[in-house]
């Protein structure tokens, strides 16, 4: 099997409703989330969330979940298809995320995430600092690292 995707067109950002549930749920399937359908039409549906879909030919390999109340939104989930990382995927993702909250005048972005998830090397490499640990946080006793990323233009 072929270890990595080669992307002959341009990836396109969309935004997910309700009607992506089965699409997205289906991705999450190859990853550890411990999150249900529910779950997914939940956020899905949600006035208070933003969602966003990463699509090449049609198909859907990466999603950003996020809750956005004014001024701060909080990352839920973020996944890039196992055959499509480490290829600046995640990054355009996030990158098309943090403009349209700039857009509307959000200040700051938040997350949580294991300190045994290697995902928040990505997170830092993205601008995102630790301001707070929950210790023992997962069932594997691992920690929580809470994360934060200013939206605000600092060189003004
Ligand atoms: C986290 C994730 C979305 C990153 O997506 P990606 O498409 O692989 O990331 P990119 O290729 O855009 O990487 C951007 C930068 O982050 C770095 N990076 C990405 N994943 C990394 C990892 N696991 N460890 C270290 N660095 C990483 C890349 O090296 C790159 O740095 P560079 O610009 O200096 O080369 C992806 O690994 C993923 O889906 N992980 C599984 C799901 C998950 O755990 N999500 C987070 C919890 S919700």
């Amino acid at each position: 099997m072929e270890k990595t995707k080669t992307f002959n067109t341009t990836p396109v950002i969309l935004y997910l409703t309700v009607d992506h549930r089965e699409l997205v749920s289906n991705l999450s399937l190859l990853f550890d989330f411990h999150w249900n359908k529910d779950n997914f039409e939940a956020i899905l549906s949600s006035c208070y969330s933003l969602n966003i879909g990463l699509f090449v030919n049609n198909e859907l390999n990466g999603f950003l979940l996020a809750t956005a109340l004014h001024p701060t939104a909080s990352i839920e989930l973020i996944a890039i298809h196992p055959q499509a990382q480490k290829q600046g995927l995640g990054m355009l993702l996030f990158q098309h995320f943090s403009e349209i909250l700039k857009n509307r005048d959000f200040k700051e972005i938040e997350l949580e995430v294991s300190e045994i998830n290697t995902a928040h090397y990505f997170y830092e490499k993205m601008g995102f600092t630790v301001f707070n640990k929950r210790r023992n946080y997962y069932k594997d006793g691992s920690d929580a690292l809470l994360m934060t990323h200013s939206l605000e233009d600092h060189s003004r």
